[in-house]
């Protein structure tokens, strides 16, 4: 798709900033002038391309004539990210002459200032300006040639304002209903039904909408008819109109609808809602806007407020649509349906419905079954291809449906993609080629948020958060797909609930696999040869490889447009080695993926890949060592190194990366300190876990931090004996906005300050949200634990302390987790924050007054949790956490009992794992067990493995490899 890339390259193309330093003023006028011819004659060539895709479907000549135009551009965005490497290469040279930036702090902000704020090239006169000049006006000069071809193809121009191009068409929806053909979504029926019959009835009730929300082909219109057509429904209303609303919304049209008969010939709108006042007037309706896309609420409101204002009370909308966005424009959210997928079931009865008629089933029962597990659970696919099988007879037919690629039926592409098309037509071209990036990835892949988006970033669709003014930013992007149905399957974030993995509906795969199958191409081992992967080979950008046995890189690849590849990903294989000469091939890839491969060794030409923006290596067990060559990948943003047990140490002169703002090396067993160079990395904004401590010169100490951007997440392990907390200040943790931390003071040996010296100088941002403090060793704790007012998630373990911190004291957290002290034999009354029994007649008298959930384990020999003697008193002045919902106590083998107080808590799950003595006193069918089984109404107690809530694991991550 063509068009969406090529609007993404211009609002990156018009954005470029030309700077002139040290003379050559003249070249980089030249080239200015050419960018800008270029971006100019791009633009009039935007305005056919909507036709010009419409017509490459038929037309082969056009195809090729995008195909070229796409080329040239790729090409340009080359050529002006290798000057801007030439830059920043220049920039890092000079650094280096200059010697270490931070000996001369304020030089050094200005000098690393330029590549985090630039984006896109900016121009300086320097190096090879001379070499790009005469690249960029041959460039030109061929999309002029491009430009003047078009007039052979007389396109249809938008800008002209002749007949817009042909849109897909948008069908229109009525109320009417063949009940025969439809199946399942019984109790979705039901569900809508009552609501309807209960609204309708209540007294005194305003308007209620409903939005009912889903993708396309998933059946929002068939269940919306079948409750307006039932008998039960149809009593309650005076009213019942069906407005097909589709896009644009027009205002006038649908109070026109909803006149019905006799509409007036105006088209004043304040007459005509006049006259839709008159027609409703206290009249209880029942109205549905079928398909609705307009999320602007001025258009939403002028309809709302008269249908609210003339309707009876009980009155109800119902609203289709596929975009959370319009639920959320009408505030309706609360009252929405989400319309999921049917069952494999119900697919087939309709698919045979549609295939057999009159027909024997059976004849094809088994092949039917197997063809509608390709509809995965989307009607309209079932009744596309059910229907596309009525009059194919034969087996050999049938198989060949069967075995074909959904999207290669052209009835299929016709009709259940065609919905499909409508969503995403509407989208923004920014998160087009967001979408259709997802097709990389095979089917029923897990996406997680954070991944894609730096993915996007690489192939530069997206800009990074902090800069906005620029363009779309990744999270805005991904919430849009999902609020446009096109992801599914969420997977949130155990603290905040914001959306952090999702899925793909196979169908929209297919779709997307479908508009992207001459740049996107996955191949499995052994299909390399087939005619399709050769068909498309030479014009794939982003290839895929997928069950590769042992062995080298395949060198096959070399015939798939290998210079122009802009991604490699590895998925299911064992690469052991790849071919420097191979690498070499691969110059424009920005996106290398080579994790869970057993690769020994990077060749070191993986330096000359200068666009390179993400390399994943993660979980290359063997992998020892990087080559040093990867420290001159200027552009890189993104290392991830997630799982590499093998890996003893980063490059020396990782300092030179300095765009990087993503370094991942979670898991990583061996790799004990940082190159101390990190510390120049300004633009790092991510780093997972960052060890600190060993020889003072040349690794990474915790001071280092000081000069990093950091934000969100961050393991510190301290190390060696090189730490005291001097040093520890010096990396002003407060100015970092991290949300959630971890200090892990293990390998903190013959520190010259104590323990809880170090954590005093650690003091986090005041926004910190999640803390984990492991092999604490001391009494006390950090001096600012009671000022962080957003500290909701603590984790405590490892502490030899025989004390409990009294973290009863901490008002504010909601979830609290202890793990392995295996000094604590008592849990008493001093751990909710009393002096002694009697202490809280002078005390607040709330303890624990928000939290909500409490794990203990591995305390292995914690024998006694001692009780709160005046809280069992009816009349007791004190409230011991109130909020408790959750208790899970794993691997306390010693423990006796639960006190008392938990028992007048608001406890709805107890899960006890692995605890031999509480096992035993709460034994099934003993007194105790009835008596918390009648307080309590989940209860768990086994001897199997307990799963650690991931709000903690993040802590211990570390420690459960
Ligand atoms: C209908 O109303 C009754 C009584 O007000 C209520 O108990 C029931 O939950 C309602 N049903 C639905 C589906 O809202
Ligand atoms: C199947 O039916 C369609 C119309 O329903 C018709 O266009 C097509 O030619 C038929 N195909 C065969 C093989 O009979
Ligand atoms: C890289 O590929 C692996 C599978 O081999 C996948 O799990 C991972 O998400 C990919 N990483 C990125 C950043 O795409
Ligand atoms: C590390 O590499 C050695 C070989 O050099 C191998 O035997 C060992 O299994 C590797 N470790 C891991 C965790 O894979």
């Amino acid at each position: 798709m063509a068009g969406a890339l090529i609007s993404v390259l211009l609002e990156r193309l018009a954005s470029t900033t030309y700077e002139y330093i040290e003379g050559g003023v003249k070249l980089v006028l030249n080239v200015k002038e050419d960018v800008e011819e270029f971006t100019g004659t791009l633009q009039v060539i935007q305005a056919v391309l909507e036709d010009a895709e419409q017509r490459q479907v038929t037309d082969q000549a056009v195809k090729i004539w995008l195909d070229k135009l796409k080329d040239i551009s790729y090409q340009m965005v080359d050529v002006l990210d290798e000057w801007n490497t030439n830059i920043l290469k220049q920039q890092v040279e000079k650094q280096e002459r200059e010697g270490d930036p931070n000996a001369h702090v304020t030089k050094k902000v200005r000098f690393f200032s330029f590549p985090r704020f630039s984006s896109f090239p900016r121009f300086f006169c320097v190096g090879k300006v001379s070499d790009i000049a005469p690249k960029i006006k041959d460039l030109n000069d061929k999309l002029t040639e491009i430009y003047e071809e078009r007039k052979k193809y007389q396109f249809l121009s938008k800008e002209l304002g002749i007949q817009q191009p042909q849109q897909p068409q948008r069908p229109q929806t009525a109320s009417f209903v063949d009940i025969s053909g439809i199946f399942g979504r019984e109790n979705e029926k039901e569900v809508l039904i009552k609501i309807l019959w209960n609204h309708s009835s209540a007294e005194g009730k305003g308007l209620l909408i409903i939005p009912i929300v889903g993708m396309g082909g998933i059946g929002k219109t068939t269940l919306t008819q079948l409750a307006y057509n039932d008998d039960r429904v149809k009593t309650r209303f005076e009213l019942r109109k069906w407005v097909c609303v589709s896009d644009p919304f027009d205002e006038i049209k649908i109070a026109k609808a909803i006149i019905g008969e006799k509409p007036p010939k105006s088209n004043e709108l304040d007459y005509v809602l006049e006259r839709m006042s008159t027609s409703i007037k206290n009249k209880k309706f029942l109205l549905v806007l079928d398909d609705v896309w307009t999320d602007d609420p001025k258009k939403w409101e002028q309809l709302r407020v008269p249908l609210i204002q003339n309707g009876a009370k009980g009155s109800i909308i119902l609203v289709t649509t596929r975009k959370h966005e319009v639920a959320d424009m009408m505030r309706t959210t609360r009252n929405m349906i989400n319309l999921g997928e049917l069952n494999d079931e119900c697919c087939l009865s309709i698919f045979n419905h549609m295939a057999f008629w009159d027909r024997d089933v059976h004849e094809f029962g088994d092949i039917s079954k197997e063809i509608v597990k390709k509809c995965k659970g989307l009607p309209l696919a079932a009744k596309t291809l059910g229907s596309l099988m009525q009059n194919k007879t034969k087996m050999g037919e049938w198989k060949e449906v069967l075995h074909s690629k959904i999207w290669d039926l052209e009835k299929v592409e016709q009709e259940v993609f065609q919905p499909l098309f409508l969503s995403y037509n509407d989208l923004a071209p920014t998160i087009k080629c967001c979408l259709l990036y997802c097709a990389t990835f095979p089917k029923d892949y897990e996406f997680e948020r954070d991944d894609l988006i730096q993915l996007w970033m690489a192939q530069d669709y997206v800009i990074s958060k902090g800069n906005k003014e620029k363009g779309t930013t990744g999270d805005a992007v991904f919430d849009n797909l999902v609020a446009r149905s096109f992801f599914q399957d969420f997977k949130k974030d155990c603290d905040t609930g914001t959306i952090i993995g999702c899925k793909m509906h196979d169908i929209v795969h297919d779709f997307v696999q479908f508009l992207t199958k001459n740049e996107c191409l996955i191949i499995d081992h052994g299909e390399e040869t087939t005619s399709e992967s050769k068909v498309f080979g030479d014009k794939v950008r982003h290839l895929t490889l997928r069950y590769f046995p042992e062995g080298p890189l395949p060198l096959f690849i070399s015939s798939y447009n290998c210079k122009n590849l802009r991604t490699l990903a590895t998925f299911d294989s064992r690469i052991t080695t790849i071919k420097p000469n191979l690498i070499l091939q691969l110059k424009c890839l920005r996106t290398l993926n080579l994790s869970f491969n057993p690769i020994e060794e990077l060749p070191k030409e993986i330096g000359e890949l200068i666009h390179l923006r993400h390399i994943d290596l993660s979980f290359n067990c063997i992998l020892k060592i990087l080559p040093d060559t990867i420290c001159g990948l200027y552009n890189l943003s993104t290392l991830r190194l997630v799982g590499c047990s093998n890996l003893t140490k980063l490059p020396e002169n990782m300092g030179n990366l300095i765009n990087l703002k993503h370094l991942y090396v979670e898991c990583c067993g061996f790799l004990e300190s940082f190159p101390k160079v990190i510390g120049r990395l300004t633009s790092l904004q991510t780093l997972d876990v960052c060890p600190c401590g060993g020889d003072k010169d040349e690794a990474f100490q915790i001071g280092d931090l000081r000069n990093l951007n950091l934000e969100g997440s961050l393991q510190i392990r301290l190390q060696g004996d090189a730490t005291d907390k001097s040093e520890v200040e010096k990396a002003q943790l407060w100015d970092k906005k991290l949300f959630t931390l971890t200090v892990d003071l293990e390998g903190q040996t013959n520190s010259s300050s104590s323990s809880v010296e170090i954590l005093n100088a650690l003091r986090p941002h005041p926004d910190l949200e999640s803390l984990g403090i492991l092999w604490h060793i001391g009494t006390t704790w950090p001096n600012w634990i009671q000022s962080l007012h957003n500290l909701k998630f603590l984790t405590v373990g490892w502490g030899t302390s025989c004390e409990l911190w009294p973290l009863g004291k901490l008002e504010h957290i909601e979830r609290l987790a202890l793990y392995r002290m295996e000094a604590v034999k008592k849990v008493g009354v001093e751990f909710l924050g009393l002096e002694d029994q009697t202490s809280f007649r002078i005390r607040s008298p709330q303890i624990f007054p928000k939290l909500k959930q409490l794990c203990f384990y591995n305390m292995s020999n914690w024998e006694e949790w001692e009780g709160v003697e005046e809280w069992t008193k009816e009349d007791s002045k004190i409230t011991i956490m109130p909020d408790l919902s959750e208790l899970r106590i794993g691997g306390c083998k010693l423990l006796k009992a639960l006190p008392d107080f938990i028992f007048k808590t608001q406890l709805r799950t107890l899960d006890i794992t692995k605890c031999r003595r509480l096992a035993e006193h709460y034994e099934e069918g003993s007194g105790e067990r009835a008596k918390i089984s009648a307080k309590i109404p989940n209860i768990r107690i086994s001897s199997g493995t307990y799963d650690i809530p991931g709000a903690f694991m993040k802590h211990l991550s570390r420690w459960h490899v």
